[in-house]
């Protein structure tokens, strides 16, 4: 992999191989960022004044340029890929916009969340507004299976949020259940972009499952990191409030590995701010000196390191191309992620 160099970058907060990808698949962002803005568009002035709000904040772009770079691997049509790509962000987006209201979070991309600027209903509403853009352009592609593997994914992500909805604040949650609600809500949409490629180029199904698979793994571990984040991320370059998993009470890795060995002071205390919500200044330091107790960060990413292990395995599977070597080090890349 990069070795010092990439260290050097992670530290400067630079993203090493994400913007590598940036980098290579500019002019085809571009055709996706046009899509993007073209699909705002709205008579209604709050629809285009939020998405803009959100979208032009930023953000990293990961899953659009999974779905471009995974195409180029398989040397697909870009002019078919560049509507999904934008389909891929819009579900993303859209699912963002429906998150920060379930999860009451006031910050997003380095700036206030939409609803707190909007309000909630408008960040429903508009959230509505891209899902359904994002199928508009998914038809684009004229591919049935594509659209399948696209609708299947927004259902499966919209399952996972209700599933994580059932484990938040029950501290008997087991691993397992964390697993698959991540898988869902957050691993299904890698997946789903990792895929695209070889669908559309019809490269069999093997190389189909290949790609799918190194989407899903490094979804779960980019999903782990982010929970890990949560606890432990540097505020001036994370752009999302830390410990809004805490105040919701989600059962998240880094608890769960401090629930596995806590004794029976520190499982009422879990009880009372992760299972009941009652939380007062200083309890979050003391959440995160538990989980520190018990290496529940470490083991955390041990957890997102097994799955970018699998990843890789998976994507060694895929044909030779420069663009496979930079999606192995984006493995690696979104387990030492700053934000
Ligand atoms: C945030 O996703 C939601 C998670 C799945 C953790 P990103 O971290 O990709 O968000 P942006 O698009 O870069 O802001
Ligand atoms: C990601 O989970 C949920 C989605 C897939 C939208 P989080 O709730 O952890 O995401 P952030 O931390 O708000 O970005
Ligand atoms: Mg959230
Ligand atoms: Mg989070």
């Amino acid at each position: 992999m990069q070795g010092q160099p990439a260290k050097k970058e992670a530290e400067a907060g630079r993203t090493g191989p994400l913007d590598e990808l940036s980098a290579v698949l500019d002019s085809d962002m571009r055709q996706v960022n046009a899509r993007i803005l073209k699909c705002m568009e709205s008579d209604v002035a709050l629809i285009p004044r939020l998405a803009r709000y959100l979208i032009a904040a930023g953000g990293k772009r990961i899953r659009p340029l999974l779905t471009l770079a995974g195409a180029s691997i398989y040397n697909a049509p870009m002019e078919k890929v560049w509507p999904l790509a934008a389909a891929v962000e819009f579900i993303h987006t859209a699912t963002l916009l429906h998150d920060d209201v379930v999860d009451e979070s006031a910050e997003r991309r380095g700036q206030k969340a939409a609803n707190m600027i909007f309000g909630n209903k408008a960040s429903v509403l508009v959230g509505d507004f891209l899902f359904s853009k994002s199928f508009q352009l998914m038809v684009e592609s004229d591919s049935l299976e594509i659209l399948g593997i696209l609708a299947d994914a927004a259902a499966v992500i919209a399952q996972g949020e209700v599933k994580q909805l059932t484990t938040a604040n029950n501290i008997e949650t087991p691993l397992a259940a964390y697993m698959d609600v991540i898988e869902s809500k957050t691993a299904a949409l890698f997946a789903a972009s990792c895929q695209i490629g070889p669908v559309l180029t019809q490269a069999g199904q093997e190389q189909s499952m290949a790609m799918r698979n190194y989407g899903m793994k490094i979804g779960n571990a980019f999903q782990i990191v982010d929970d890990i984040l949560d606890y432990s991320a540097d505020p001036q370059k994370w752009g999302k409030d830390i410990g809004d998993d805490f105040k919701e009470g989600k059962m998240t890795a880094p608890v769960i590995f401090a629930l596995e060995s806590a004794d029976e002071v520190e499982r009422s205390f879990w009880r009372r701010t992760v299972g009941d919500k009652i939380i007062s200044e200083g309890d979050f330091e003391a959440a995160l000196d538990l989980i520190n107790r018990h290496n529940g960060l470490q083991k955390s990413a041990e957890l997102a390191k097994a799955q970018i292990v699998e990843a890789k395995e998976s994507l060694a599977l895929a044909p030779t191309h420069p663009m496979r070597a930079t999606l192995l080090e984006l493995a690696d890349f979104v387990i030492q992620r700053a934000n």
